[in-house]
């Protein structure tokens, strides 16, 4: 399958390319032309040779596509990444910084920890009554970037967002340790806060309240970002980057790769 994207954006150059030949004609309008003509073929060449559907036909045509990039599945590529950077990174490899927007198409970003990387998408837990739960449930889609120091390598990733409650959350919950159980109680993330002191005397009261098992909070849970769109990069020398780009139309379509420019 041809690289949408890239053959929109070269057809549109064409476009402007005509419209200058157009314009200029009146001198020598061969040489707008030529322009044209050139276009043209680089959109010919790039879409065949950019982008190819994932599996075994349309892949030989991305045959450079090795080494750390291999794999007929992004997301356990992203796991061989992540476990490498397990060996690597000082402390949080799982770190994701998320992005999110607010109702006024304000961005938002702040970093939360990646706690599962599924089959259908990438899972972490927070509030529920969060400004960033708030964002999740108004724009229903996200992104995230992962960034490890000491690999030099970046994965970005685009997609929808899904709650992850019940029993799975409820397990999730139960693995944490008892303080951060009770500090989920008692936090009201991303609400105003007078003093330190009141969140001390609020984790008390849940403790009091709660003992020594304490439930998950009903504000509190997962989500899951179910990806349309994942892309690798990795540090090449003199700013000579490696990037591909997974690109699908939703849940369960075919992926398409395009290796990009850096
Ligand atoms: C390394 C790191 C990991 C974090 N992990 C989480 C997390 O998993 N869940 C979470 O709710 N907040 C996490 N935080 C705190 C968030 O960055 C943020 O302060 C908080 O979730 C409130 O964000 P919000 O007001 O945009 O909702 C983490 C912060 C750092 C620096």
């Amino acid at each position: 399958m041809r690289c949408f994207y890239a053959k929109a954006w070269i057809a549109a150059s064409a476009r402007r390319g005509a419209a200058l030949a157009l314009a200029t004609g009146a001198a020598r309008p061969w040489r707008g032309l030529r322009g044209v003509a050139k276009l043209l073929t680089l959109a010919r060449t790039r879409t065949v040779t950019g982008c190819a559907q994932s599996g075994a036909a349309g892949e030989g045509q991305l045959s450079d596509r090795g080494g750390i990039f291999a794999g007929a599945d992004p997301m356990a590529i992203v796991q061989r990444w992540l476990d490498e950077a397990e060996l690597t990174e000082p402390n949080d490899p799982n770190a994701i910084a998320l992005a999110t927007v607010d109702a006024a198409g304000m961005p938002n970003v702040r970093m939360v920890l990646l706690k599962e990387i599924r089959p259908e998408g990438f899972v972490f837990y927070t509030n529920y009554e969060s400004a960033k739960a708030g964002e999740i449930e108004g724009a229903g889609r996200a992104a995230f970037v992962l960034h490890w120091k000491s690999l030099r390598r970046q994965v970005r990733v685009r997609g929808a967002m899904r709650r992850v409650e019940g029993a799975e959350a409820d397990a999730y919950f139960a693995s944490r340790s008892l303080k951060s159980r009770l500090g989920a109680w008692a936090s009201r993330q991303s609400q105003p806060l007078g003093a330190r002191a009141e969140l001390i005397a609020e984790v008390a009261r849940q403790t009091a309240r709660h003992g020594t098992n304490p439930p998950r909070p009903p504000f509190w849970g997962g989500y899951c970002l179910e990806p349309v769109e994942i892309e690798f990069w990795a540090d090449g020398a003199f700013r000579l980057h490696d990037r591909f780009r997974w690109r699908r139309s939703g849940p369960g379509a075919a992926w398409e790769i395009c290796r990009l420019s850096p």
